[in-house]
């Protein structure tokens, strides 16, 4: 499973609204006779790439993959139907498939067919690689991961509205790791006006594509963040809307209203905040987060830390809200996804 887990990396910035899937096959006699991961939409899922190279080594085998697979015809034909066609006698998932489409079917298929399944292998490390496709699958909105660098003090920007740069090279180049692991990035007008982003990817590793560029309230015709997407009012009405679009995740990019709008909802599932070693020094520049806070430090929001990690002379930080609060706080909505769940 941890093999299947590592080939599903390597489909991440490529599958999306499809979720990025490994599988490994193995033979009775314990060799491997086949890998796969997810192909980008219209290719193959990553059982049908494992199964082709198996052929038929297939036969009599045990296939490792990281979610529960597919049982429905989409673009490609169901995968449980397919491995149990080649003669696999046993599915190991490491996670059950959220998609209603799916959701267990996938699994009994299988066993009505005659394969022996299991369920949970490799499940926390699946879940966690997996996140923003478990999140969008389950709310019907993307998995929304807040970044703002900031000042040791906690100041986004300088009193006169400047903020490039308050990090370094490592930091900044870590940001458009994140940009390139997401399908939208989005930023407030005041972000627009103040520093004229262009919110593309540049300096990632793998740039295997552009996120889609997001505004809340209007651009500018001679903003560089052309052409985006500019969309205004509820912010979970924003994110009902991506979520039809198949964005499974969002990356929130500021500025400090925003942040503070995204904050009190409860609608942040990661918060990524890269901290600077320098101290504006008072109380004038703009704050991580505009509006009111928490009113007592009993009410004050805690997170559960999940990483923490040097970039040159910065930090990074990562927080997570407690086990389930940014969904649980959510409106459950129907996980429907304009471009049809789990199309190949
Ligand atoms: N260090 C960092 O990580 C970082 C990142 C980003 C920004 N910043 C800094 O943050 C400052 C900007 O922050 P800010 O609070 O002024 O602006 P902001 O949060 O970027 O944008 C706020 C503006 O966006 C529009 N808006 C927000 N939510 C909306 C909604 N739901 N519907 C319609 N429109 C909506 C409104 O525009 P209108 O006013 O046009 O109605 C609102 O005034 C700048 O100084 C910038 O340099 C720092």
């Amino acid at each position: 499973m941890a093999e299947a887990i590592e080939a599903s990396r390597a489909a991440r910035r490529r599958s999306a609204p499809n979720p990025w899937v490994g599988c490994v096959i193995v033979a009775a006699d314990g060799t491997v006779v086949g890998r796969g991961a997810t192909e980008p939409p219209g290719g193959r899922h990553a059982e049908a790439v494992a199964l082709a190279e198996a052929g038929e080594r297939a036969g009599g085998a045990t296939a490792y993959v990281t979610l529960e697979p597919c049982s429905h015809e989409g673009r490609t034909p169901p995968c449980a139907d397919a491995l149990s066609a080649a003669g696999v006698v046993r599915v190991v998932a490491a996670l059950a498939d959220p998609d209603p489409l799916v959701a267990g079917a996938g699994l009994a298929g299988l066993e009505r067919a005659g394969v022996e399944t299991s369920l949970g292998v490799g499940g926390e490390a699946a879940e966690a690689l997996l996140e923003p496709y478990l999140v969008h699958r389950r709310s019907g909105r993307p998995y929304v991961v807040l970044k703002l660098a900031a000042t040791l003090d906690g100041r986004i920007a300088a009193p006169d509205g400047s903020s490039r740069w308050v990090t370094g090279e490592q930091a900044r180049r870590d940001v458009h790791e994140l940009r390139a692991d997401s399908d939208a990035v989005l930023v407030g007008a005041g972000t627009v006006r103040a520093d004229d982003p262009e919110l593309t990817v540049r300096l990632a590793t793998a740039p295997e594509r552009q996120p889609l560029r997001v505004v809340l309230g209007r651009s500018s015709p001679e903003a560089r963040v052309q052409p985006a997407l500019e969309l205004s009012g509820d912010l979970r009405g924003v994110l009902d809307l991506l979520g039809r679009r198949g964005v499974l995740q969002l990356l929130v990019e500021g500025g400090s209203k925003v942040a503070g709008d995204f904050h009190r909802l409860g609608l942040v599932d990661r918060y990524v905040v890269y901290l600077a070693p320098a101290l504006l020094g008072g109380d004038d520049g703009v704050a991580l987060f505009a509006g009111p806070g928490a009113p007592t430090m009993e009410a004050a929001f805690r997170g559960r830390l999940s990483g923490v990690r040097r970039l040159g002379d910065d930090v990074r930080i990562d927080l997570v809200p407690a086990r389930g609060a940014a969904s649980s706080r959510r409106i459950a909505a129907p996980p429907s996804v304009a471009d049809g769940s789990r199309l190949g």
